[in-house]
Parts: structure tokens; sequence; C-alpha cells
């Protein structure tokens, strides 16, 4: 299937410029680091990471080749929830530096050709918000109704927590307004009503300051629960017309600004997201396709991945997947089948204090595959070449591991290891935010960016390798696609397709090695290169490929030659 214009014409023909290149929607084929700037570098030695650290690694960012980063909230905040309970939507937190640090930063990421996504967390404010401190002391105040209020504790009262067994309820006694007040998450967390006008105004503000300082989008925060009308006696209903009045202000604003929305939801669901028309969100995190990665990575069952894969195919020619390995949060396996989810809990997550909320493992991507190089190399290979826009974790690109020491989410939210001195090089402060990972296996003194920098077969220069090897294959993220029926059933092969050019991905997710034979089809079938190595398949007489994978290998294969023009007839 083809995706097209409301012209008619096939999207990739419209934006093809004469060398064949796209530079318009920058984020189908970008690749997106995200990090917290309180964990990433500590430039003035008070133990917490903060904008001119970051700013003084830009090189770095820029050398591993990713183009556009996406930051945790930096806002002020009391950090009872990493930053996600806001107490100010148009500041910087002073521990992270000041108004001054963020627009040098965001100067020096623009030289650098790196754009910049921030996390929009609107969903709910911090319970030290100035809003909700009015909002409980005056019940005539307008900020009340910025809250969600019940006088009766609402039948509810218990349900629908985002994290059972550390949150008890979604609706909690306010001593001061003396009513129940709503929160999806922590009770230090009041939910906004995005539906009241006046919030809605804000909304569009904070978006319109951050777009002003050179954003290139956001990271939307809990969209499910954003645009749910809210309250005691409501029918908790989406309103999807929301996210397209954000998304016409958003480009009124800045044209070629973006959202990613984080919602966890089922495919077809999705579209409402995304809008019939592409008219809503551009980018979604694929939580769908998540899940079953870890599912086949687990067990080599490689079927759910093939169906999710399948079932998340159709989206409006401009919108696009971010597809992710970890990010900050636990590994949510919620929408796996209890046995799928046991499955991967089996093979990744053993110990039930690696587990957390009943569906998520909070270890790091690095420990869960046992630190085995050939499972690493699988596992981000796999996820650079799903189709869509890779989203890489700060730290995967060395391995880093957790701290199971630290509480919840914490286990994997370390100081980035940036050398073997003390607090891995994160800081010159006795003490820091958040100790670094010091174990004999995943500490800074094994595992961090100086030695590896240095080291041409590490991790580090791997993943640099391979980001430069998918920015030059457009068509995993802007082609059609298709699985390619082959055996064993370990193996995973797909086949991109666009502008001419046509590429193929084989992943084994099996501990032995296999043999594939596979037809490359099209008129250049009877060559594939490989992009990783100088090896060459010829077709046999029956037109099929026969390659020999190791156990957890994989390939990525242009079909033909390198050495053709990048524009061909399509
Ligand atoms: C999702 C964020 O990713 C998570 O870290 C946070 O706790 C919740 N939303 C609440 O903001
Ligand atoms: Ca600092």
């Amino acid at each position: 299937m083809r995706r097209f214009t409301g012209s008619g014409r096939p999207l990739e023909h419209v934006l093809l410029n004469r060398i064949g290149v796209i530079h318009d929607l920058w984020y189908k084929n970008a690749v997106i680091y995200c990090l917290n700037v309180e964990t990433f570098l500590d430039s003035n030695g008070d133990g917490i990471g903060d904008f001119v650290g970051l700013t003084s690694r830009l090189d770095y960012l820029a050398g591993l080749g990713v183009t556009c980063l996406w930051l945790l909230p930096f806002y002020p905040s009391p950090n009872k929830d990493d930053g996600y309970d806001v107490a100010d939507y148009y500041g910087v937190h002073p521990r992270a530096g000041t108004f001054g640090d963020f627009v040098e930063f965001m100067n020096h990421a623009q030289q650098l050709g790196l754009r910049v996504i921030v996390d929009l967390v609107i969903n709910h404010s911090s319970n030290q918000h100035p809003w909700f401190k009015r909002a409980r002391s005056d019940p005539r105040s307008p900020f009340r109704q910025y809250y969600v209020w019940s006088k009766r504790r609402p039948k509810g009262w218990n349900k629908g927590m985002v994290f059972p067994g550390v949150q008890r309820a979604t609706w909690t006694w306010d001593p001061v307004a003396r009513e129940y007040y709503f929160h999806r998450f922590y009770d230090f967390q009041p939910d906004l009503d995005a539906h009241n006008p006046a919030v809605k105004e804000e909304l569009m503000r904070v978006m319109g300051f951050w777009l002003q300082l050179g954003v290139s989008g956001f990271r939307m925060d809990a969209v499910p629960f954003l645009i749910e009308r809210k309250g005691s006696d409501v029918r908790p209903q989406r309103d999807y017309e929301l996210l397209h009045d954000m998304r016409d202000f958003l480009q009124w604003r800045c044209r070629d600004a973006i959202m990613l929305a984080e919602a966890n939801v089922p495919p077809d669901e999705s579209m409402q997201y995304f809008g019939d028309h592409g008219d809503r969100l551009q980018m979604m995190l694929n939580f769908w396709v998540n899940q079953r990665m870890f599912y086949t990575l687990a067990t080599a069952d490689t079927a759910p991945l093939k169906h999710a894969l399948r079932a998340t195919y159709a989206r409006p020619p401009a919108a696009q997947w971010g597809m992710f390995l970890r990010t900050h949060d636990e590994l949510d396996l919620g929408r796996l089948t209890p046995g799928q989810r046991a499955a991967v809990f089996d093979a990744f997550a053993p110990e039930p204090d690696m587990q957390l909320y009943n569906r998520g493992i909070r270890r790091r991507l690095a420990p869960m595959l046992k630190n085995d190089r050939r499972r690493l190399e699988l596992a981000n290979s796999l996820m650079f070449t799903l189709p869509g826009t890779p989203i890489l974790r700060y730290g995967d690109e060395i391995g880093m591991g957790d701290d199971l020491g630290l509480p919840e989410r914490y286990a994997a939210r370390t100081p980035m290891q940036w050398s073997a001195d003390r607090h891995g090089g994160f800081s010159t402060a006795p003490r820091i935010l958040r100790r670094a990972v010091a174990d004999p296996i995943y500490g800074y003194q094994r595992v961090n960016v100086a030695d590896q920098r240095r080291d041409s077969n590490s991790l580090l220069n791997w993943t640099e390798r391979i980001i430069r090897t998918r920015k030059e294959c457009p068509e995993i993220s802007w082609g059609d696609w298709k699985i390619l029926p082959v055996q064993p059933r370990e193996v995973l092969a797909m086949r991109y397709q666009w502008n001419g050019r046509a590429l193929i991905a084989v992943h084994n997710f099996a501990d032995r090695p296999c043999a594939v034979r596979l037809r490359a089809e099209g008129p250049e079938g009877h060559t594939l290169t490989n992009l990783l190595s100088q090896e060459e398949s010829a077709a046999d007489a029956s037109g099929r490929h026969l390659l020999h994978l190791e156990p957890y290998g994989y390939r990525w294969l242009r079909v033909g030659r390198l050495d053709r023009p990048l524009r061909g007839s399509s």
C-alpha cells in the first residue's frame, strides 16, 4: 500500500526535490536522543547536571550522529516525580541553570544542526504550582476551575491509578479546599482540566513560549489523560479535537514544529491521535510494537511482533511512529497477554524487585540482555530498522546498567558515565543528586564514554556507525515496507522501498545460527550489498539469496549495488 496525499499523488513525489532528498518533515528521518539535563553533566560541582554541562557535550551528541534531542522536564519543580510535577511552565529549574544558559544551549545546538524538543507536561501540575495554591485556598478564584473537584468522595476514588502499589487513589481529600481533587498520577500531581478554555489558553501560551525560544516541538506527556473529559460525574470520554486545536496553534507559530505523543493505546485508537488526515499529532511513541519487541527478544517468537507491525502499518502520510527500546519509565508490558508478559518477566526481570507496578520492568537494556554484545546489537539494530523514527535513550549507546537500590523508576535514571573518574566524570561534587552505577560489570570504571571512544570495537562506535548508516537509509522511515516470508520462524526479514531504492533488514532472534533464503525482488534483486561489511550476495538460479546468520545475527542489505545514483524511477 502506498501513502497518497489529498491530490492523489504519492506523498514522496510531492515532497521530493530534484536530488531526491527530503528536507521537509525533518522528523521522518531523524534520530532522537532523550536525556535529562540533571543527570547528564554537572558543570559547577553542585552534584546536579545543568545546561552548561549539557552544552559542553553537544559536540559528543552531534558526533554520535543524533539529529534531535528530547529533553525531559527541566522546569521549576519540587521534583517529586523527577520533574513531571511542574511548578512553573515558563521557567528553568535554578539548579539546571538560568534562562541565559538555556538560550546559549539552544544556540549551540542550532549551530551543530541539532533540533530540540521539550517535554510538555500539562495533564497535571505540581500541587506547588501557584495555580493550585490559589485554587485550593479560594473557591471563587478562577484557578479553582483549572482543576477537577468533588465535594463528596467519588465512587471510583481508588480506581484507575497509573502507579498501582505506590499510588493509593485517584481522588484525594484536600484539607485546604475541603474538597476531593482528581489526580491520575501521584497525589502531588493534581489534574488540570484542559477543557476549561482558560487552561487551554494557558496550554497554548506555554507552547508558544518555548517555540519562541527555538524548540522544534514537544514530547507530550500522558496524552490520553490530557484529552479526557474529567469530573466525578462525567463519562471519561476522550476529546481528540483538542489535539487538532493544539496542532493548528503549533503550526501557526512554527511551521515545522512537531508533537510526539506519549499514548500507550491500541493501534486502532492511535489513528485518532494522528487524525484521519494527519491533522492532529505528527508522531506517537509506538508502545504496541515496543512491548512485542521485548517479547520477541525474550522468546525468539516473531509472530506477535509481525502482527504488531502490521497492526500499526496504516498511518496518515505525514505521520510517524517513534520507535524505542527503553525510555526513562518502566518497560511497560501491560498490553501483552498474561502469558507473554510472564515470558518477558522470566527472561528479563525474574526477581520481583526488577518489576514495577505489576506490569513493567525497571531495568536498563544492557542488564536485561545480560550484557551480551550480540543481543545488544540485535536489539538496537532492530529498533533502528523498524518503520519509524528511532529514539535512543542516553547511556544506551555505551551499554549503561541500572541501580536497583534506587526506588521505582529511578533505578534506570542514573548519571551519564563519561569516564572512570569519581562519579563517572559526571560531577566533581562530593555528593551527587543520584549516585552513579558503580557495580563491577556496569559501573563507570568499566562502562564509560572516554574508554569506548578510543576503542574502535566499542558499543559506542558501533552505535555511531549504525546511526550514520541509518540516516543514509531513508527508505526505512519514508518508504513502504513488508515482511518477507522466510524460515526459520525466529527470523524477521523486512523489505523497505522508497523512491526507487530498496533495503532489506534481517534479524535472527535465536541463539543458534541459521540459513535464510529470500527473494530480494525488484529489477536489481539479483544482488544484495551488506551495508555494514564487505559482504555481497548474488542470487541463485531460482532468484533467491542464501544468508548464513550467526546466533542473534542481523544484516542490513541494500538491494542492488551501492554505486547506483541516488534517484531511480519508482
Ligand atoms: C509519563 C512520564 O513519562 C512519567 O515519567 C511520569 O511519571 C508520568 N507521565 C506523569 O507525568
Ligand atoms: Ca550543576
